[in-house]
C-alpha cells in the first residue's frame, strides 16, 4: 500500500541565515523524506519562511526597506543554503502569503465560534514615539550588576540576567527615549476547553514518550493557562480581522503557514489541497526541536482539532545541536553559517555525520570536527569507497560477470537486513542505519582483502577469477549505497553513472546486477581536509550575524503566564496550623540580588551563591537548586533570601540564609523573583 505523506520542518525565521545547527533538523527531514520517496510512498515535502514579528518591522525601519523586500531577499537565501546542502523541498513557501491569511482566518473563526477566544489586559513596556510595546531585547542601558553602558533589557556581557526595569536609565532601542508602562487588550485562546482532547491526542501515538511525558507532567496535569496569540499595532503580520489595530502574534500564523504553505503549492500545480489537509486521507509528520515542543503539541493541536483540519500522525522532536560539548558561539567559531561550511566542505559529510549521530530520541547531539572527519574517512572512504575503488580498477573495459558469483552468502545477508534498515529508517534512528550499513561494508572489505584482487590482476589465467571478485565487490559497494542514498543523494548519480543503470527504487539493494560494463572509475568521496574546517572557524568567528533569533522562543514562553490556576493545592494542601504576626515578622526575608553562582565540588545538589543586599552586605549561602539552574543564568538575578537564618557550617563552607523557591520537592525548583522595580535589601512584609 502506498502511504500519502505530508512532510514539515519548522519554518526558519526570516531573519536570519541558516547555520549549522537550522541543518540538524533540515538534513534529519530531508533523510526522511528521501527515504520515504525511495521506498515509493506519496509524499510532499513542505517547508517555508516564518515571516512576522516585531523583529521584522524593526529591522525593515532600521534598514529604510520595506519588510517585503526583505523577506523576499532571505527567502532566496535560505533556499540557496538548502539546495546546497541536498534539502529538497515539494514547495518553500512563506508565512507572509494571501493563502496563508485565508487559512488563519477560517482557523481564528473557528476557534471563536467554540468559544475558545477571550480577551484579558495586560501590562508592558512602551515606546510612546515609536507608538509600540517593547520585548526586552528593544530595552538599552546600564547594566545594574557591573555598570556597563548598552546593555540589553534582559541581559548583559557580563553575564547578568535582570528584568528590563532593574536597567539604569533604561531607553528604547527604537526611538533612545525612555519607556512607560502601559496597559493594553489582548486576545487569548483558552485551550483548556480542549484538555481532554489534548489527554487522549498525548496517548494517540503521535509523540515520543519523553515528550508525552513532558506534556502530561508540566501541562495536562493542571488546568492549562490561556495563550496571548494577539499583539496591538504596530507588527508587521496579520491584522485580526474582526480586531482592528490587533494582529496575530507570530506564532499562531507560523504553524497554519504549514497549511498556507501547502496550499500555495496546490494552487501552484493544482494539488488536491483537500486530499492533503482534510479527512485523514494523509498522514501528516512535522519535524521540529525540542525548543518549539509546545506550540506544536498543545495550541497546534488545538487549532487543528477545533477547525476540522488533520492531526498530525507524528511529531518528531529532536535535540540541539552542541560544537565541541558547548552552545555555538561566534567567538569560539563555531556559529558557523551553511554558506560558510559549504565554501569549504562538501555538503554530504555534514549530512553522513549528523546522520550517525540521530537516533530518533529528544537528546542533543554534539558536533565535533574530530569526530567528523574521523566518522566520513572511516566509514565513507576506508570502508564504502574502498569497496568500488579497489575493484573498479580491474574492471575497465571488462563486463561484470553474466550471472552473480558466489560470494559465502554475501550479497544475501545485506538483503536480507533491507528491512530492518526501513525500519530504522521510518523511526529515525539513521545512527542504527549506519551501523548495520557499515557491518556489511566491514564484512564485504573483509572478503575483498582475503580474495586479493590485485595480487591475481596481472596473471592471465585467473582473468575470470579477477572478474567475480571485482563483481562481487562492486554489487556489494552498490547495495550499500543505495541502502546510504537517503543520508548521501550526492552518490546517486556517481553510482548509476559507474554501473551504467539507473536506481529505482529501494528494492534495487536486493537484486544484483550482472553482465554490464562498468563506466571507467571516478574518485566519488575524499577524505576531510583539515585545513577546510580550520578556515571554517577562522572565518566564522569573522561573520556578521544575529545570533539570537529575533522571535525568540523564550519570550513566546512567558507569554502564556497569564491566568493562573490552582495547581499545586491538590499536591500539598495549605496547613492548618496558624501563626501570629510576630512570628512571620521574625523571619527576615529580603530581596538579594545573585553576584556570585558556581558549582561546588563533589556536591550533587548545590551551588555556591554570593547574594547581595546593596550596599556591602552580602550573604554566602548554599542552595540546593543545582538540578534546575545553571550558575551563568543565576548571575545578576535578583531572588527572595531568608537573610536571619541560624548559619551553617557545611562541608563545602558556611551557609548565611537561604534562598526561597517553589517546588514540590523533586527535581523542579522555581526560584522567586519580585515584580519590576524591587531593589535588593528590601524586605518582604
Ligand atoms: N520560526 C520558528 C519555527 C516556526 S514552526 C511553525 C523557529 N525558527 S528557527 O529558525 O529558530 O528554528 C527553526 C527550526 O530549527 C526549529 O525547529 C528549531 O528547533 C531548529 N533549530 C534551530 N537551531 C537549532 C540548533 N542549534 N540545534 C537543533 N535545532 C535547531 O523556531
Ligand atoms: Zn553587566
Amino acid at each position: 500500500m502506498i502511504r500519502k505523506i505530508l512532510v514539515t520542518s519548522g519554518l526558519p525565521y526570516a531573519n536570519g541565515h541558516i547555520h549549522i545547527g537550522h541543518l540538524v533538523e533540515y538534513i534529519q527531514t530531508d533523510i526522511w523524506v528521501r527515504f520515504q520517496k525511495l521506498i515509493g510512498n506519496d509524499v510532499t515535502f513542505i517547508c517555508g519562511d516564518d515571516t512576522h514579528g516585531t523583529t521584522m518591522m524593526l529591522r525593515a525601519r532600521s534598514e529604510k526597506r520595506t519588510e517585503v523586500e526583505i523577506i523576499t531577499e532571505m527567502h532566496d537565501a535560505h533556499l540557496k543554503d538548502f539546495n546546497g546542502f541536498g534539502i529538497e523541498f515539494d514547495f518553500y513557501g512563506t508565512t507572509h502569503s494571501e493563502e496563508n491569511y485565508q487559512i488563519c482566518t477560517e482557523i481564528w473563526n473557528a476557534l471563536k465560534h467554540n468559544g475558545l477566544i477571550e480577551e484579558h489586559e495586560i501590562e508592558q513596556l512602551y515606546d510612546t514615539s515609536a507608538e509600540t510595546f517593547l520585548a526586552d531585547r528593544f530595552v538599552k542601558g546600564t547594566c545594574p550588576v557591573c555598570g556597563k553602558k548598552e546593555q540589553f533589557g534582559d541581559n548583559c556581557e557580563c553575564g547578568a540576567h535582570y528584568e528590563p526595569t532593574d536597567l539604569i536609565d533604561a531607553v528604547s532601542t527604537i526611538t533612545g527615549t525612555k519607556p512607560i508602562l502601559k496597559k493594553s487588550k489582548h486576545l487569548f485562546v483558552k485551550i483548556e476547553n480542549e484538555h481532554k482532547f489534548l489527554d487522549q491526542w498525548v496517548n494517540s501515538g503521535a509523540l515520543q514518550p519523553e515528550i508525552a511525558n513532558y506534556l502530561k507532567g508540566q501541562f495536562l496535569n493542571s488546568e492549562l493557562r490561556s495563550w496571548d496569540v494577539s499583539r496591538p499595532a504596530p507588527y508587521f503580520g496579520f491584522e485580526i480581522p474582526d480586531s482592528p489595530n490587533n494582529y496575530w502574534y507570530v506564532w499562531f500564523d507560523a504553524p497554519a503557514g504549514y497549511i498556507g504553505s501547502t496550499l500555495q503549492w496546490c494552487k501552484a500545480t493544482g494539488h488536491d489541497f483537500n486530499k492533503l489537509w482534510h479527512n485523514n486521507a494523509t498522514e501528516i509528520h512535522h519535524f521540529i526541536g525540542k525548543d518549539i515542543t509546545y506550540f506544536h503539541t498543545l495550541f497546534w493541536p488545538t487549532m487543528l482539532k477545533v477547525s476540522g483540519f488533520t492531526l498530525p500522525k507524528k511529531v518528531h522532536v529532536h535535540g540541539f545541536l552542541t560544537v565541541n560539548g558547548e552552545k555555538m558561539a561566534k567567538r569560539r567559531g563555531t556559529f558557523i553559517l551553511a554558506t560558510t561550511y559549504l565554501k569549504y566542505l562538501h555538503p554530504d559529510y555534514l549530512r553522513y555525520f549528523y546522520a550517525s549521530k540521530i537516533s530518533g530520541r529528544v537528546d542533543d547531539l554534539d558536533l565535533n570536527f574530530d569526530d567528523l572527519e574521523g566518522r566520513v574517512n572511516a566509514d565513507l572512504v576506508g570502508n564504502l569507497v574502498n569497496l568500488a575503488s579497489r575493484t573498479a580498477k580491474f574492471m575497465q573495459g571488462i563486463s561484470l560477470s553474466p550471472s552473480y558469483p558466489d560470494d559465502g552468502g554475501l550479497f544475501k545477508r545485506a538483503a536480507d537486513v533491507s528491512n530492518e534498515i526501513a525500519e530504522a529508517y521510518e523511526i529515525g534512528d539513521y545512527s542504527k542505519v549506519i551501523r548495520i550499513v557499515m557491518e556489511c561494508g566491514n564484512r564485504a572489505n573483509k572478503f575483498i582483502e582475503d580474495k586479493t584482487p590485485w595480487a591475481i590482476s596481472t596473471d592471465k589465467n585467473k582473468t575470470s577469477e579477477l572478474q567475480d571478485i571485482c563483481t562481487i565487490g562492486l554489487n556489494l559497494f552498490r547495495q550499500m549505497a543505495i541502502y546510504l542514498l537517503p543520508i548521501l543523494p550526492n552518490l546517486k548519480n556517481s553510482v548509476e553513472e559507474l554501473f551504467n543503470s539507473k536506481i529505482t527504487n529501494w528494492n534495487d539493494a536486493t537484486k544484483p546486477v550482472t553482465g554490464i560494463m562498468i563506466s571507467p572509475y571516478k574518485h566519488l568521496i575524499k577524505r576531510v581536509d583539515r585545513k577546510a574546517i580550520e578556515r571554517i572557524i577562522e572565518e566564522s568567528k569573522q561573520t556578521e550575524f544575529v545570533e539570537k533569533p529575533a522571535e525568540t522562543n523564550a519570550e513566546s514562553n512567558n507569554a502564556v503566564d497569564t491566568v493562573d490556576s490552582d495547581e499545586i493545592l491538590k499536591a500539598e494542601p495549605l496547613l492548618s496550623e496558624k501563626i501570629s504576626i510576630d512570628d512571620f515578622t521574625k523571619i527576615d526575608l529580603r530581596v538579594a540580588r545573585v553576584v556570585e553562582a558556581e558549582n561546588v565540588e563533589g556536591a550533587k545538589k548545590l551551588l555556591r551563591l554570593k547574594l547581595s543586599f546593596g550596599g556591602s552586605e552580602s550573604r554566602q549561602v548554599f542552595a540546593g537548586i543545582k538540578s534546575a539552574y545553571k550558575p551563568d543564568e543565576l548571575i545578576g538575578r535578583l531572588v527572595i533570601c531568608v537573610a536571619n537564618l541560624q548559619p551553617r557550617q557545611m562541608k563545602f563552607g558556611l551557609s548565611e540564609g537561604m534562598v526561597v523557591a517553589a517546588g514540590l520537592g523533586g527535581e523542579e525548583i522555581f526560584l522567586i523573583k519580585p515584580d519590576n522595580g524591587a531593589k535588593p535589601g528590601m524586605r518582604l512584609h
